[in-house]
């Protein structure tokens, strides 16, 4: 949660950060150093990275005794699926003498969790189970009191996100209003068919205010604008830390496609708004979560550095078609590979911009209202302040679903 650490001051000069989440129509980019300076990628981690983030789609760790470790801002997670079927977060270090549990980056699948050290070995529960050695018979050695250190952990919708630090507050407050958004699209019963790793040489921001607009698409993107109108849609004004809005399909269009034909099923119970339409939403602070009619694209974000972020891109379509034999998911990847390759380019471009000394935050169009939105609140993150009523844009609308657009039919897919 943005908010996590108020009074915690990000290392930038308070005027420029001011300026960021000032009223949207006057306000400015957010400081040069806030894309380039160790510093200020250093505090993020700190602070914003050490609340609620994503790891991802949660169907990776289906399998009791999974154990996977992930590196987050604030130190290893090991994710662990319980033989009751509760996935849980623990930091991942041994209570022992500190060696990690599984290292960085690895999953195993067992019946307990061993550490490599000197085999103490935990349940799935982060339970102590024993030491061995000597500790078996140590007088005044009670195992009860060194279970592995348990974090905040949540299965939403398919996805799982972590608290680490304790201090994101209640999930709920921090994904207020998002449900009534994703829901209809169960998500946590679509399979993931494909996905794509990326390696950025750019900072994690600049990826989520490309996302945040469609400015940027009649000059980068030609595919995209054939099946979606770049103008269409309209950004939603939520209360929880997250942000987004729509865009309508073209009339000729089933989905996001190269030619805007769907190579699989609708996702069953979806309205016919959310059938001619795609919703995109940033889940603070790191998914990207995009709602097709007939598929659903993830992008989880992970940065490594100020000027280096690791993106994951999966899409996940209706059981019916994803376990169908011969199914072919790249009518959908193709076309958001071509896309995000084509946004990648501009995004690292942006940061090449940014290293030179004359680069001055700029101004944002006023369809650039859904990057205002993520630039104030990280604005206000630095400020050590929470979310302001009076510092939010004036939305296109104050509906927190579409409208009916105007080539509302009864297409299907
Ligand atoms: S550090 Fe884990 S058993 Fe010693
Ligand atoms: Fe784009």
């Amino acid at each position: 949660m943005f908010n996590q650490l108020r009074g915690t001051l990000a290392p930038l000069p308070a005027d420029a950060v001011a300026t960021a989440y000032a009223p949207f129509g006057s306000s400015r980019m957010l400081p040069r150093p806030a894309y380039v300076d160790p510093a200020v990628y250093d505090w993020e981690q700190a602070n914003i990275f050490a609340g609620w983030s994503c790891l991802g789609r949660s169907e990776k760790y289906a399998e009791p005794g999974t154990q996977t470790s992930i590196q987050t801002g604030a130190g290893g997670v090991l994710l662990v699926r319980g033989d009751d079927g509760v996935l849980r977060a623990f930091a991942n270090v041994c209570r022992h003498r500190g060696h990690e549990l599984v290292p960085c980056g690895v999953t195993v699948n067992k019946r307990s969790i061993v550490c490599p050290y000197h085999a103490w070995n935990y349940r799935l529960d982060g339970e102590l189970r024993n030491a061995p050695g000597g500790f078996r018979d140590a007088e005044g050695f009670d195992k009860t009191e060194f279970p592995l250190a348990e974090l905040g952990c949540v299965e939403w919708h398919g996805w799982v996100f972590v608290d680490p630090s304790g201090e994101g507050g209640s999930f709920t407050d921090h994904a207020a209003g998002l449900e009534q958004v994703v829901a209809n699209y169960k998500p946590e019963d679509l399979v993931t068919v494909a996905s794509h790793s990326y390696e950025l040489e750019t900072n994690w921001k600049v990826i989520i205010e490309n996302y945040q607009e469609c400015y940027h698409c009649p000059s980068i993107h030609p595919e995209l604008c054939r099946v979606s109108p770049p103008q269409s849609g309209e950004n939603l004004d939520p209360d929880g830390e997250w942000m987004g809005g729509w865009m309508d399909l073209d009339a000729n269009a089933t989905t996001m496609s190269l030619d805007g034909t769907s190579g699989g099923v609708a996702i069953p119970g979806l309205t016919d708004v959310e059938m001619r339409t795609v919703m995109y939403v940033v889940a603070f602070p790191n998914l990207l979560i995009s709602l097709h009619p007939d598929y659903v694209m993830t992008h989880t974000l992970r940065p490594v550095a100020a000027d280096r972020t690791f993106v994951e891109c999966s899409w996940a379509f209706p059981r019916e078609v994803a376990e169908r034999p011969g199914f072919d998911p790249s009518y959908a990847v193709d076309f958001w590979d071509l896309t995000n390759r084509q946004d990648w380019a501009a995004c690292e471009s942006v940061q090449r911009g940014l290293t030179s000394p004359h680069a001055k935050p700029g101004p944002l169009a006023p369809e650039e209202d859904g990057v205002y939105q993520f630039v104030s609140r990280v604005g206000r993150a630095y400020a050590g302040l929470g979310r302001a009523d009076d510092a939010r844009p004036s939305m296109k609308s104050e509906d927190v679903v579409p409208a009916e657009p105007a080539a509302a039919d009864d297409a299907t897919v």
